[in-house]
């Protein structure tokens, strides 16, 4: 299966990632000198237009120190140098680099390796592989499914990889509701959506703008069809992309594509108010600012700090708030208190905030296959001149619309979650997690997440723990999701559980105790970065 995976959707992966997988990656001949290396610098901050040209560029700066490059941006420049020189570095030694001189020394040591016709490391370009070979949890075929417990070449596994949150994937009354509007719709409008959309769209989208409290939303297919639609239909060369350095790889693709059409992008720190500021200053003078940001980030369960940020762009008049929330929106809601921890209604960060998406500019999209358990996503419009815009979209009318059955699941499944079962789901679902997290906490391992948010990553570090980790993981059944690079900063390694309304208390305690026995084994958790 996994050698399947391997020579079929390697290339696929590589474009996804943008990383090259291709273990014949050669280096060219010759050493390298200092001022290639220096030059090769240049050229990354000219392209991703970072101005952190010292006027005394040389070999002994230190990258973090000097350059105040962060690890985000180290890693994008060890890419820019593997590509530049067609080498492939081991990330594990990449990680003694603080100068240029000691990158040199190790792109030369690599240069040396592969001349001398050795097998390759596992370089940084060669990670999706070494993941894909080595973690169990990657690229596996489901044979059965009973609740959350599947079986998986014969063995039993607990699914806490499913973000099926409210566990609507397995409710009986959806699945009559389907096979009803089947009969009526057939299973696809194969219609473009700028020719015809059958009118369980006009209800979906209704239903959609009152439980998030917007004037209008547009419902695709996918949040990433949504990035890749809108960014670079706002886009113009005056426009600033600034993302989160946290967030998620889909919005990342999008600004490119914006990117390509001129547009401009920089990353700030994590969750950095200040670092947003700073970069928000530089940008007064642009026409326009996109804040990219996760709603809950979807490798940790942290909430942005949405409501801090609606508050400082009212002084910035050319800023907009740019929103994914594909994993908040079903969970948290409207006041969330003792009673309701996530808040009631399930109608995502908007509600919880109490934000306006015209008085606090934002655009806030979100997701309907977590909580909702179909292929669907929208984009909030603040007016009709924005729907309008926003049905023009390449991805709106060249791809295709959402199939019958998942526009009938996230309509049932939206009042269902309406519904005050919607609310006891949650709360379900909060207990469940405050049992993990407690439990993770008092094994003595970290995990992230905002209030118990069913979002839960424990923090191990190096990809080579994190690869120990899933295997012990995967002997004692239990199916997670790895958070590596680049979807988690290199060395900050993650096993990420997502807890279902149709999770047990008995999957929740195995799952403890599986960790309990990577705490024991894993040399470097809890965590080392
Ligand atoms: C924050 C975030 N955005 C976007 C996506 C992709 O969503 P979709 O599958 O709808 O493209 C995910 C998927 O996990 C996500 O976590």
């Amino acid at each position: 299966m996994k050698e399947e995976y391997l020579s079929e959707e390697v290339v696929d992966l590589e474009r996804v990632v943008g990383l090259e997988l291709n273990n014949s990656t050669k280096a060219k001949s010759g050493t390298i000198d200092g001022e290639q290396l220096l030059e090769s610098y240049v050229g990354f901050c000219n392209k991703y237009k970072k101005k952190r040209i010292p006027q005394n560029l040389h070999l002994d700066l230190q990258l973090s120190g000097d350059l105040a490059l962060d690890s985000i941006d180290q890693v994008e420049f060890l890419l820019h140098v593997e590509k530049t020189f067609g080498l492939s570095i081991d990330p594990d030694k990449s990680t003694n680099v603080r100068t240029f001189r000691d990158l040199l020394e190790l792109v030369n040591e690599t240069q040396d390796t592969d001349a001398k016709g050795g097998v390759p490391g596992v370089g940084i370009t060669d990670l999706q592989r070494h993941l894909i070979e080595e973690v169990p949890q990657f690229y596996n075929e489901v044979d059965e499914q009973h609740g959350r417990t599947l079986k998986i070449k014969g063995k039993e596994v607990y699914d806490f990889a499913s973000a099926n949150y409210l566990g609507l994937d397995l409710d009986e009354r959806i699945f009559t509701k389907i096979e009803a509007d089947l009969r009526k719709w057939g299973t696809h409008p194969s219609w473009s959506r700028a020719i015809a959309s059958p009118e369980l769209y006009t209800k979906l989208e209704n239903t959609l703008s009152e439980v998030v409290g917007v004037p209008r939303v547009l419902v695709y297919p996918t949040v990433t069809l949504i990035h890749m639609g809108i960014l670079p239909l706002v886009a113009t060369p005056d426009t600033l992309f600034l993302m989160d350095e946290r967030a998620h790889k889909s919005i990342q693709e999008g600004v490119d594509l914006a990117y390509a059409k001129g547009a401009l992008k920089k990353f700030f720190k994590h969750n950095d108010l200040e670092d947003l500021q700073r970069e928000l200053e530089n940008a007064r003078d642009l026409d326009a600012v996109y804040i990219c940001i996760d709603g809950v980030y979807s490798m940790t369960g942290v909430d942005a700090k949405l409501p801090e940020m609606v508050e400082m762009i009212r002084d910035y008049p050319n800023a907009t708030i740019y929103v994914d929330d594909a994993h908040g929106f079903g969970l948290w809601g409207s006041n969330p208190s003792e009673e309701n921890p996530y808040g009631t209604g399930g109608g995502g960060l908007l509600r919880k905030y109490n934000i306006d998406v015209n008085r606090d500019k934002v655009i806030y999209v979100a997701g309907l296959s977590k909580a909702f358990s179909s292929l669907g996503a929208f984009v909030t419009c603040r007016n009709d001149a924005e729907l309008e815009m926003f049905a023009t979209a390449a991805t709106f009318i060249n791809s295709g619309p959402c199939p019958t059955a998942s526009l009938s699941s996230a309509q049932t499944g939206l009042e269902i979650s309406q519904s005050s079962e919607g609310d006891e789901l949650r709360k379900h679902i909060f207990e469940l997690t405050k049992r993990f997290v407690t439990g993770v906490r008092e094994v003595g391992l970290v995990a992230e997440s905002s209030d118990f948010y069913p979002l839960v990553s424990v923090e191990i570090g190096t990809i080579a723990a994190v690869t120990e980790a899933a295997k012990i993981l995967w002997e004692k059944g239990i199916l997670i999701t790895p958070a590596v690079y680049p979807n988690a900063p290199i060395k900050r390694s993650m096993l990420r559980f997502t807890i279902t309304a149709a999770n047990t208390v008995e999957e929740i305690d195995n799952a403890i105790n599986a960790l309990e026995i990577v705490r024991d084994l894993v040399p470097s958790a809890p965590y080392y970065y």
